[in-house]
C-alpha cells in the first residue's frame, strides 16, 4: 500500500470510531471554551420563519396599506421606494443578469418569506419589534409589488406569502440543503 492510500484508511478508521459516540447521543469534544447554550428557540419572541411559510403568524396587509407603513417608518434610510438613503437600497435598479448587475432583495433574495422575517425581526433599525404582524405583512406586500413579484391589491398572509416565486429563486446552487418542493 502506498503512503496516500495508508493515510487514507486511518481517516477512514478515525470517523468510524468516532460516529457511533456521536450518533449513540454521544458528546462531541470541542475545545471546552465558553458554556453551552439552553434550548431557547421556543422562548424567542420571533421564532424563524421558514420559506415553506412555517412560522409565519396570522395576519395580513396589501402593498396600498403597506406604502403607508414604509413612507412613516422605512423611508429615512431606505429612501423613498426602496431606492436610495443611508440604509441602503432594497429594491434594484435591474435584473441581476444586466450589464451592471445590482443586487437587491427583489432582485437576489430567494425567498420571499426571508422578506417578512427580516423586517419583524430587525427594522426599523432603530426600534425593531415594534410594527404589528398586519404591518410588516403590508410593508411585506410593498416592497414585494414595487418588485413587481405581486399585484397592489393582493393580499399577503401565511398562506399567500410562501406562494410568490422570487425572480431569483433558481439561481441558487443547493448544497447543503434540500431543495424545497416549490
Ligand atoms: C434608522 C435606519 C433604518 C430604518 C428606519 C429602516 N431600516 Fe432597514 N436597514 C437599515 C440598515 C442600516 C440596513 C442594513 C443592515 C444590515 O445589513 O445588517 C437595513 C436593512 C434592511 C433590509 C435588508 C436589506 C438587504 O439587502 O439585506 C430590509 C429588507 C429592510 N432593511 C427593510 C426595512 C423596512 C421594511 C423598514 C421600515 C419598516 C426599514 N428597513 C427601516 C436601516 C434602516
Amino acid at each position: 500500500m502506498s503512503m496516500p492510500e495508508s493515510r487514507y484508511v486511518a481517516v477512514l478508521l478515525l470517523m468510524t470510531l468516532a460516529l457511533p459516540a456521536a450518533a449513540a447521543g454521544g458528546k462531541i469534544a470541542g475545545p471546552n471554551l465558553g458554556q453551552v447554550l439552553p434550548n431557547t428557540e421556543a422562548a424567542l419572541p420571533y421564532p424563524s420563519i421558514y420559506p415553506d411559510g412555517r412560522g409565519l403568524p396570522a395576519g395580513h396587509g396589501n402593498a396600498v396599506d403597506g406604502r403607508k407603513v414604509y413612507d412613516a417608518q422605512c423611508t429615512a434610510c431606505h429612501g423613498s421606494a426602496g431606492r436610495g438613503g443611508s440604509g441602503g437600497q432594497l429594491i434594484s435598479h435591474g435584473p441581476l443578469t444586466g450589464p451592471e448587475p445590482d443586487p437587491a432583495v427583489d432582485n437576489y433574495w430567494p425567498f420571499a418569506t426571508t422578506l417578512f422575517d427580516f423586517t419583524r425581526r430587525a427594522m426599523p433599525m432603530t426600534a425593531p419589534g415594534t410594527l404589528s404582524n398586519d404591518e410588516v405583512y403590508a410593508v411585506t406586500a410593498y416592497l414585494l409589488n414595487l418588485s413587481g413579484v405581486i399585484g397592489e391589491n393582493d393580499d399577503i398572509n401565511a398562506e399567500t406569502l410562501p406562494k410568490i416565486r422570487m425572480p431569483n429563486r433558481d439561481g441558487f446552487v443547493w448544497i447543503d440543503v434540500p431543495k424545497s418542493p416549490r
